[in-house]
């Protein structure tokens, strides 16, 4: 897929997540193979032993539980070789007595860098910037992050933001600023006159006809 400049484009949100083969730390894996039927947290790191990038990888495997019981598997990636991984997490466990039980894909050639846009060159030449995206299990694009390489990213939004596509899924809702599991959620503004109807008759928190909070267990309603 190509740009108006004959560039790749990168995969936006509701697009399909390219697929790939690497070598990771768990042996080579192709991408759409390991993921199975599970949401995926595919995030990149600037550089193996580095201070930030250590607090980050070892916060993520110790909310590993966290990840699993959302049906959702973690892989980061870096241009850093298997060699290298190998060394920091045996480091990592050595400083911090976490094991990382997600693997790491050595990404030496820079590939599933570009084919995810994880190189932003006026931040750094070579080292990919801190990207995760948010992947369901039909390989569609459901969310973004980037940071650039001076600022950790916090587990807990990535945490709430699978809670919050996994709600809004299931529920045909959308979530309001700072949503958290068990706040009221939105219920989607109508789009026809006789939608319009059906919202104002509804018994739910009603600010405008627009702007309808609910409460969960009345979601199905
Ligand atoms: C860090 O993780 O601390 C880091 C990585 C790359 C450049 C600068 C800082």
């Amino acid at each position: 897929m190509s740009d108006t400049n004959g560039t790749r484009s990168l995969p936006r949100i509701g697009e399909p997540a390219p697929d790939f083969k690497v070598q990771t730390t768990h042996g080579e894996i192709t991408f759409s193979d390991w993921q199975k039927d599970s949401w995926v947290i595919l995030f990149s790191h600037p550089a193996d032993f580095t201070p930030v990038c250590s607090t980050e990888l070892t916060e993520f495997a110790r909310r590993a539980e966290d990840f699993t019981k959302r049906n959702t598997k973690l892989i980061g990636v870096s241009v850093d070789s298997v060699h290298s991984h190998l060394a920091w997490i045996q480091n990592l466990e050595k400083i911090t007595g976490i094991r990382l039980p997600y693997p790491l894909i050595a990404d030496t050639k820079g590939d599933v860098a570009a084919l995810y846009g994880m190189l932003h060159p006026k931040e750094n030449a070579t080292f990919t910037v801190r990207a995760l995206f948010v992947i369901d299990p039909k390989r569609t694009v459901r969310a973004i992050i980037y940071y650039p390489l001076s600022l950790g990213r916090n587990v807990d939004e990535v945490v709430r933001v699978i809670d919050a596509l996994q709600t809004a899924e299931k529920h045909a809702i959308a979530t309001p600023v700072n949503w958290k599991p068990g706040d009221k959620v939105i219920v989607p503004p109508p789009k026809t006159v006789k939608e319009v109807d059906e919202r104002l008759a509804l018994k739910d928190e009603k600010l405008d006809f627009y702007l309808i909070k609910r409460e969960l267990a009345k979601a199905g309603k």
